[in-house]
């Protein structure tokens, strides 16, 4: 495949900046296409860890041209941040993404505060309210932001709204010029990596160039597909790549979904497989289960298949790649949810309904774990009998092939298994 699609198969944190920075050293561009500073994406190699927001993963490679497309929302503030902190890259922001300002992070924490114990648990970086001002067309896109006189009379205009909305949710109110004058530096920053991305991208394709579409997030954060309104604002899954990249969608060959070998969620809303016993401060601690974005710890959970065919179905997986199968090592039983009972009824399916999601039951086979060290192992065939069986079972219960897994953080602890990019 020349063009592939990372996406997210559960709630997002699944390793997929490892497994784009792994795939990247065969590509020629990496593409983030949705979402924005919520997303906290590691990498790790010759020793350093790396933990990007915004900037694709293949950015840390100088051979790999990177592209922010239209798809994303980009806080100008974390972008300038985050470009200081690298060198010796190539990057194409798309002129059509949106641009999050400073009133969508009040509002994004004064809707969650009026929430109060129903709150959806958001990153606080204004994503929500970015993408509601973009379906409002009341959102401002890069091409605006970067041209300056454009720039200055929509920021007027929109801040005096917005301070309307804030003054009725009794939030401080916002000063125009302190933030034009912050931000209209930040565009001159921005400015010259500005392009038509999707112009970019088809003359790519049409140069033959190998492709990696880095999603953000994970399909059950999708809005449209997620565990609604548990979710964020933009859809990982590998169908929303043409739209929020500007491609024909027959041109994505294919997807491979980051799994990661046990659930984790950050955030509120239902997760069927949580686990309330030490076990889960166990995994925490060896997976490291903790927020790249927020540092808030992460809730786990066992694998459950329910989650995944649903991933399969609304997004499209052409392969799996299983991470943090490590973290699983030492564990005498291992449970995956196989289906829930719902009011008496097993059902294989995630119900519409949040109130019926949270009283859904998952039904577990256990299999034996395995005690052996494998954060060393090279092939599939270096793995203990049990930690196969444990991948095997996985295949046959989502029916998706498994690509590569991965024994660790760092580059270098990532096997392949078939030839898929
Ligand atoms: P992303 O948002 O999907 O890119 O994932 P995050 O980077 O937020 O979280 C994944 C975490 O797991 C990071 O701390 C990675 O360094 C780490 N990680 C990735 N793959 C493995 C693995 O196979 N084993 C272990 N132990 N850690 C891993
Ligand atoms: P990566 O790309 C895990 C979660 C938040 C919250 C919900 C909505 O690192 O996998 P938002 O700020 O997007 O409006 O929050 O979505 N969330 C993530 N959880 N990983 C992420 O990104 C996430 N991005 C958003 O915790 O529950
Ligand atoms: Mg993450």
């Amino acid at each position: 495949m020349r063009r592939l699609v990372i996406v997210g198969t559960q709630w997002g944190d699944e390793g997929k900046g490892k497994i784009t920075d792994y795939l990247a050293q065969n590509a020629d561009l990496v593409v983030r296409y949705q979402g924005g500073n919520n997303a906290g994406h590691t990498v790790v190699f010759d020793g350093k860890k790396y933990s990007l927001h915004l900037l694709p993963s293949g950015i840390l490679n100088p051979k790999i041209d990177n592209v922010m497309a239209n798809g994303m929302v980009i806080n100008p503030k974390a972008f300038v941040e985050e470009i200081s902190k690298v060198s010796d890259f190539s990057l194409h922001i798309s002129d059509r993404a949106h641009v999050v300002l400073p009133y969508h992070l009040e509002l994004d924490k004064a809707y969650e505060a009026l929430k109060g114990s129903k709150n959806i648990g958001t990153t606080h970086k204004g994503i929500g309210p970015t993408y509601t001002d973009k379906s409002s067309r009341i959102g401002m896109r890069v091409s605006t932001f970067i041209h300056e006189e454009r720039f200055r009379s929509s920021l007027y205009e929109l801040i005096r709204e917005k301070n309307i909305e804030l003054g009725l949710l009794k939030h401080p109110l916002l000063n125009f010029e302190a933030i034009y004058n912050e931000y209209s530096v930040y565009a001159k920053v921005m400015a010259p990596y500005v392009t038509d991305t999707s112009l970019y991208l088809n003359q790519a394709i049409e140069s033959d160039k190998k492709i990696l579409f880095e999603g953000a997030q994970g399909v059950l954060l999708c809005l449209d597909h997620g565990t609604y309104p548990f979710v964020t604002s933009s859809s990982p899954t590998a169908s929303s790549v043409p739209l929020n990249t500007g491609i024909a969608p027959w041109l994505v060959e294919g997807a491979i979904g980051v799994t990661k070998a046990y659930t984790t969620r950050v955030g509120s809303g239902p997760m069927p497989s949580e686990i309330h016993s030490e076990l889960a401060s166990h995994i925490r601690t060896v997976g490291n289960e903790f927020g790249t974005t927020t540092g808030r710890p992460r809730r786990i959970g066992w694998l459950d298949t329910v989650i995944l065919r649903h991933t399969k179905r609304v997004s499209g997986l052409s392969y799996l790649a299983v991470t943090l199968l490590d973290v699983l090592t030492g564990i005498d039983e291992l449970k995956i949810a196989i289906s829930y009972t719902l009011d008496g009824v097993e059902i294989d399916r995630i119900p519409a309904e949040i109130e019926d999601f949270e009283r859904c039951i998952p039904n577990y086979i256990t299999m034996p774990g395995w005690h052996e060290d494998i954060t060393q192992v090279k092939s599939y065939d270096d793995l203990p009998i049990n930690a196969k069986n444990y991948l095997f079972r996985i295949v046959e219960l989502v029916g998706v092939p498994i690509g590569m897994f991965s024994v660790g953080p760092d580059r270098n602890q990532t096997i392949m298994v078939k030839n898929i990019f």
